[in-house]
């Protein structure tokens, strides 16, 4: 992403069929370098659980945290509001234990379905309302289960996003104790180095 582009690599924020086709180019999008894809496999480790589980993978875009996740032994629900970017998300995982649905983000079509982890990166900050959001993404969790968030605050002339501080506020009703990793000061996740507010979060609940 340049300095002002909107989390979506086009600098709209809004027209995601049109960005479909060339949104893996962005290197931390297509993840098609090793060292980031390696670097954002290894963060993603930490964050999902050890033993294999059902993750729900919400505005997953082109699935590249879906691939990486389904690497990683979990079975993976992809959920994006694009179907250009389904359509890429599911050529991208092919022969995976995943299945890809066209739906919004905030009301996943997910049934009575409940899941180990909600994942979920740079969707939240475009989404109206995300205090009800995150509340019915808790609603989505098994016990136990936890809230995966990638977010952070881009560009410096007109910034959007959501900082951590105020996603941590939004979370603490909501769940156990919410652990913030810092990742703007690693440039192998993002292919450059960067110095806007790039964070995940980690949210288990009881
Ligand atoms: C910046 S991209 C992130 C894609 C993916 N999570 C990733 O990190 O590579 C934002 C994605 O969210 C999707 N999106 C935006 N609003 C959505 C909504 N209300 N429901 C579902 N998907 C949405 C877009 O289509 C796009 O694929």
């Amino acid at each position: 992403m340049t300095n002002d582009d909107h989390g979506d690599g086009t600098g709209t924020g809004l027209d995601w069929d049109a960005a479909a086709a060339t949104f893996d180019d962005e290197p931390d999008h297509g993840l098609r370098d090793p060292e980031a894809r390696r670097a954002w496999a290894d963060r993603l480790r930490g964050w999902l659980p050890e033993r294999p589980s059902d993750v729900l993978d919400l505005g997953c875009g082109t699935g590249s945290l879906s691939l990486l996740a389904a690497g990683q032994g979990h079975r993976v629900t992809g959920v994006d509001s694009s179907p250009p970017m389904v359509d890429l998300a599911r050529a991208k995982l092919v022969g995976r234990d995943a299945a890809f649905l066209v739906g919004d983000a905030a009301a996943p079509p997910v049934g009575e379905e409940r899941f180990d982890v909600v994942l979920v990166r740079h969707v939240l900050w475009a989404l109206p309302e995300p205090g009800r959001v995150l509340r019915h993404w808790r609603e989505l969790l098994r016990p136990g289960g936890r809230l995966v968030l990638v977010e952070g605050v881009w560009g410096t002339v007109t910034p959007v996003g959501i900082p951590a501080d105020r996603l941590a506020a939004l979370l603490a009703p909501l769940t156990g104790p919410v652990r913030v990793e810092r990742l703007s000061g690693d440039a192998r996740l993002w292919g450059k180095d960067v110095d806007d507010e790039r964070y995940a979060v980690v949210a288990a609940v009881p």
